[in-house]
Order: structure tokens, then sequence, then C-alpha cells
């Protein structure tokens, strides 16, 4: 439990025994504040307190934690500008209020006076009564001179392009010429894109399937078994959901299974499996070429990630070889018999899918990318031990940094003399691979507006 936690508990008792009571308010500011001090991502803070407010209070629970890292760049300047003396660490739970009440100002209907008088009460709930004065002191200076602020602050990039300074300028020097279209789509909601799974059903048949119910839906172009929602709905809503006809993924991440086609009898391994998105997928398809005999198996370092693995097969109906290890650590984990397929969806900056993980944009640093770049290169190449002769493995990443992609690949293929890069679609001929650019290896999709997420693929082969 950290300082805020106990804070808040003494404040209210024990958290336990509050759930389902709080307001989503008093829940976002101790999500946000936790964020704020680096104790989790968004994803694992709502997990871990969502329960703590009524479930027709989830939705505003969302909107708001969403909403201030969404828009943290903007938000964090404004507070900055507005505050003579930056918060000290120990009131991190006051700035986190700050960011609510100036986003409830400026990107809400929330009338002004109730998000001010919330703000301030806020202050009292954390026992600390001697902020109430200021805080409302600063929010009535907003009100009155938001204008004048937001014109003065626009001329920094992060506010301009409501996204981390240190990101616009990696982004512009690696992708000038898309630059804003990775910005705009970063800074968007993103769509609802679903998974037909087609060992049982057709996306065809199930798009007539939404339509009689009124969902209206649109076919992925890249990914034969995508269908974009035109209005997202939740997923009780999607016929067939709990007996696995259907599943909610990003079509740029649906491309995985389709470039590896597992077929029957392989032997396939997904190396960094959680929540196992991909895993499921993977079955799939190998169910779709006909009765399955594919074994697969899946590792995941974190344990607290297992269940969900677990979960996302048993809804599907499938089951796999679940180990719970680090991928580069074979004696762990490896039993020594190869592998026909890899698929290589390891751990990364996340940098296509900003707007699923919009705290990427409180919590990402520069140097997060040499950290992430040393483990890939230690899964990858001990996980190329465990591949067959003529095998193929796919090295997956929802990055947009060439540091993890095309120049980790580079590096790769330059000190593995077995390996080669081949054409995305060897293993699947009838696949549309024109999906995002070519690089020096591999392909790189940006994230699109209204369509797939920022990923990147680069099939290789063992010679
Ligand atoms: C990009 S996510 C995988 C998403 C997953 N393939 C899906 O589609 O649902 C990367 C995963 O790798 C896990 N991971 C990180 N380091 C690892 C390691 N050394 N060995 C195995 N898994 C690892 C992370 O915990 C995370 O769950």
């Amino acid at each position: 439990m950290n300082q805020y936690d106990k804070t808040f508990s003494s404040n209210t008792g024990q958290l336990g025994a509050n759930h389902g009571q709080q307001s989503p308010r008093q829940v976002a500011v101790k999500v946000i504040t936790n964020i704020l001090l680096q104790q989790g991502s968004l994803s694992t803070q709502l997990a871990r307190h969502q329960l703590d407010v009524a479930s027709e209070h989830t939705p505003m629970l969302k909107e708001l934690c969403f909403g201030v890292c969404r828009q943290f760049p903007r938000l964090n300047s404004i507070a900055l500008h507005l505050l003579a003396h930056p918060f000290e660490e120990k009131d991190t739970d006051l700035y986190a209020v700050l960011l609510l009440g100036l986003y409830q100002l400026t990107y809400m209907n929330t009338p002004d006076h109730a998000a001010v008088n919330e703000t301030v009460e806020a202050c009292r709930i954390l026992k600390k009564d001697w902020a109430t004065k200021l805080m409302n002191a600063v929010l009535r200076r907003y009100q009155r001179e938001a204008d004048d602020i937001v014109e003065i602050l626009e001329a920094q990039p992060s506010v301009e392009f409501n996204m981390p300074k240190w990101l616009v300028k990696r982004f512009n020097k690696h992708w000038p010429e898309h630059l804003e279209a990775i910005i705009d789509a970063s800074n968007t909601h993103p769509p609802m894109c679903i998974r037909i799974n087609e060992s049982l059903v057709s996306r065809e048949t199930y798009k007539t399937q939404l339509a009689d119910l009124g969902i209206d839906s649109e076919e992925g172009e890249f990914s034969e078994s995508a269908l974009y929602l035109r209005n997202a709905v939740r997923v009780g809503e999607l016929p067939g959901f709990d007996a696995g006809y259907v599943s909610v993924q990003d079509e740029a991440a649906q491309l995985s299974a389709h470039i590896l086609s597992p077929k029957n009898g392989e032997k396939v391994l997904d190396a960094c499996a959680a929540p196992g998105g991909k895993t499921g997928h993977l079955l799939e398809k190998a169910n779709a070429s006909g009765l399955s005999s594919m074994e697969l198996t899946a590792v995941e370092l974190e344990s607290w990630r297992m269940e969900k693995i677990e979960s996302n097969l048993a809804r599907l109906g499938y089951s796999a070889n679940v180990i719970c290890a680090d991928a580069s650590d074979l004696k762990a984990w490896w039993d020594g018999e190869y592998f026909d397929k890899i698929l290589l969806d390891v751990p990364c900056t996340a940098t296509g899918v900003i707007r699923r993980n919009p705290d990427i944009k409180i919590n990402r640093k520069p140097a997060d990318i040499d950290e992430l770049v040393i483990i890939q290169r230690e899964i990858i190449k001990q996980v190329w031990t465990t591949l067959k002769q003529g095998g193929f493995l796919l090295y997956a990443t929802c990055s947009l940094m060439p540091e993890e992609n095309e120049q980790q690949i580079q590096h790769f293929l330059a000190n593995q003399s077995d390996a080669k890069e081949v054409a995305l679609n060897s293993l699947a001929p009838s696949l549309v691979t024109e999906w995002g650019i070519p690089v020096s290896h591999g392909r790189q999709l940006f994230p699109t507006a209204n369509g797939h997420d920022g990923f990147y693929y680069c099939l290789l082969q063992k010679a």
C-alpha cells in the first residue's frame, strides 16, 4: 500500500470494506495519484480499484481516468502555469485532484461551480484542508483566464500536440511525413474492432447476425477476421461472445495469427503471451484449418497475468501448455523439443497504442527504449534456439520506435548466421501485406484514426 492508499484508507476505513461505496471522483484521485507516483499502469490501477465504485459509476470512473491521462500534457502545462510552486511529492494526491478539476472544467459537461466545489471538497476528504483555499483560487483563476492561458501555452509542443515533448521529437525524427497522422490517431478514441472466430462462423454470417441486432459493422481491409463496429457495444451484447464466437482485438494485432498461419500437427510457441489475445487467435486459426492437433505453448513472465490467459482460452474452449517463466531463461521452461513456429510479441514501449494506454503520456521515458531494446534482444536470441531448422519466427511489437523494430532485427540478423528474413506472406500466400510501410526489415504500421493500431512485424526463418 503506498502513501496515498494509506491516507485514503485511514480516512475512509479499510479499502476492502468500501467496495462499491466510493464516488468515482474519489477513486479517480487514487488511480491518478498512483499513476503519477509510478505505482503501475492505468489498466492495472483500474483493475485494482474499479470495484471500489458501484458498477453504474464505472463509466464515469473510466472517463475521468482515461480523460486525465489522454489530456495530461495539456492539463499538466496548465496546472504548472497556475501554481506558483509545484506540489511536493507527498501531496501528489492534491495534484491529481487539481488535474481532475481542470479536466472537468475543460472537457466535461460538469457545471463549473460543481467542478470547483467538488475539487475543493476532495481536499477535505484527503484531510488536507489547508489546500482548499489554494485549489479554489487556482480553479477560479482558470475559469476567468482559460482562453488566455491556453493561448500562451499553445506554443509548447507538448500542448500543441497533446503529447510529451520527447515523444513528439522522436516521432518527428523517425517519421516526419507521418507525424501529424500519428499524433492525430494517438489522440483519438480507438474504434471497437472484433475478431470473428473463423473456425465457428464466417465473417459474413456474423456481420449479418450483428445487423439483425441493429449493430452496424464494416469489414477490416487487412485482416480477414476483423469487423469494425460503427458504435462500441458491451461485449455481452455481441452474439456468442461467451461461447467464443468473437473476441475484441485490434485489426493489426490480428495479423499475427494470419501471418504465422498455424496448421494441424504443428508445435507452436507464443513466447510473451499475456493477456492471451494472440494465443487464442493462433488456436482458432489452427482449428479453422481442420480438426486441430496443434500443440501450443504459451510463456508469460508475470504471474498475475496468467489467469487472464487461462480465462481467455477457457471462453474460447481451447487449452494450451501455459507456463509462467522468463522466455529468455530456457532452463526454466523449455523441454528441448523444437517448435515449428514461434510468435514473439515482445514487451515494448507500446508507442503504437497510446490511444489505448494513454498513461504512456505520463509514465513512459526515453530511457525505457534502451532498457526494452536490451530485454527484447535477449528474448529473441534465446528463443531462437528453440526453433527447429526451417521453422519460422514472427517478431512483433506495438511500437513505432525503429530501435525496437527494424534496428532490433538488423542487429539480430547481423549476429545470427542461420536467420534470414522472409516475406510476410510466406506462410499464407493469399494474405494481403500492403499494410503500413515497408522498412529496412519487415513492415511498420502506424495507428490510423478509424482503423488499426500502430504495429511492427518481421518474419524470420531458420536456415
Ligand atoms: C505485448 S505483451 C503481449 C501481448 C499478447 N501477445 C497478446 O496478444 O495478448 C508482452 C507480454 O510479455 C510479457 N513479458 C515481458 N517480459 C517477458 C519475458 N522475459 N518472458 C516472457 N514474457 C515476458 C509481459 O508481461 C507482457 O504480458
